[in-house]
């Protein structure tokens, strides 16, 4: 898994080693679960790697490939535990899923970064594409009248077809295993029975997490977002990762969240609305894309 040379050597994450995966995103304070990991593991099982000594993972990196009119391997994971950063592990694993990328024939490179990580994306080529905003709060309802049900969920294959025209990759791997992982799925419908937007909602470490959401209009946003607070109920913990202006900060602000952080969405080589389109107004989180 690693480029030849020297330097921390990375290799497939082990089943057993998932608990001390978490500790690790843990310890940087993120939002993942066990099943996250797992998720990542079931999706490209040779592109989640780890070093470790003989106690825990130390670091880590997840590889995750989309095909369509771009060959994207969407870079996500990159942890260093506090007591071994800046001896260069950040960058060592940086390097080592690119590796991977080149190695499975992918053609572009992305991933949404901190603050902590985007000096060390900058310094291997990485350029910022789009500022991102995490929006975390207590949901309440928008003010709307209450929202009707959401529809019966349609068939994946539909969802999959409806989102690869917003995002240009076919994403029915992820969405696969999502719902085999617990999430759940909300899709509203036009008049005319056609899916308007959906929206995959999944329980995280401190909160729920939203995305993606896809809604090709902007007037499907609300109701949808009122479906997400009937379904997690008023009071509870949500978050999502909205591309800047993909949503109105008013209408995010109706249900209770607020900016929590700042991300940046970087590719190499410099590359256009990766996964982050017109339609797309939550990313699936900053490890899927
Ligand atoms: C971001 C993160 C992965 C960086 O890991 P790291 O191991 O500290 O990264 P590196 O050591 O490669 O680079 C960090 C610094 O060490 C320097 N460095 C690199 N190689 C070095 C070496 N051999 N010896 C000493 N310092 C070195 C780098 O130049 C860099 O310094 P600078 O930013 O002042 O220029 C780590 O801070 C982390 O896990 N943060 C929390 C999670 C997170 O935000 N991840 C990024 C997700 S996008």
């Amino acid at each position: 898994m690693n480029p030849p040379g020297s330097g921390p050597q990375f290799r497939p994450l082990l089943p057993g080693e998932v608990p001390s995966a978490l500790r690790l995103s843990r310890l940087a304070g993120w939002n993942q679960t066990e099943a996250d990991w797992e998720r990542l593991v079931r999706l490209n099982p040779a592109g989640v790697c780890v070093w470790r000594d003989q106690e825990e993972v130390r670091a880590s990196f997840s590889v995750t490939p989309y095909q369509g009119t771009q060959r994207i391997g969407w870079i996500g994971m990159i942890l260093v535990d506090p007591a071994f950063r800046n001896r260069g592990i950040g960058s060592a694993a940086l390097a080592a899923a690119l590796h991977h990328i080149r190695e499975q024939g992918l053609d572009l490179a992305g991933l949404d970064a901190t603050d902590l990580g985007e000096p060390v994306y900058r310094k291997h080529g990485f350029v910022s594409i789009r500022p991102m905003t995490r929006w975390r709060g207590r949901l309440k309802f928008g003010g709307g009248p209450l929202p009707d049900s959401p529809c019966a969920p349609p068939p994946l294959e539909a969802v999959a077809a409806f989102d690869q025209r917003c995002s240009g990759v076919d994403r029915s791997p992820l969405f696969h295993h999502l719902l085999q992982s617990g999430a759940r799925l909300l899709a509203l419908k036009e008049e005319t029975g056609d899916l308007a937007a959906f929206g995959f909602l999944r329980p995280g470490r401190e909160a729920w997490q939203l995305g993606p959401v896809v809604a090709p209009r902007e007037s499907r946003i609300p109701p949808l977002f009122d479906a997400v607070v009937q379904l997690v109920g008023e009071g509870n913990e949500c978050l999502c990762d909205v591309p800047d202006g993909a949503i109105p900060q008013d209408q995010l602000r109706a249900v209770g969240m607020e900016a929590s952080r700042h991300l940046q969405r970087m590719t190499l080589p410099a590359g256009r609305d990766v996964l982050c389109g017109p339609g797309i107004r939550c990313v699936s989180a900053f490890e899927m894309g």
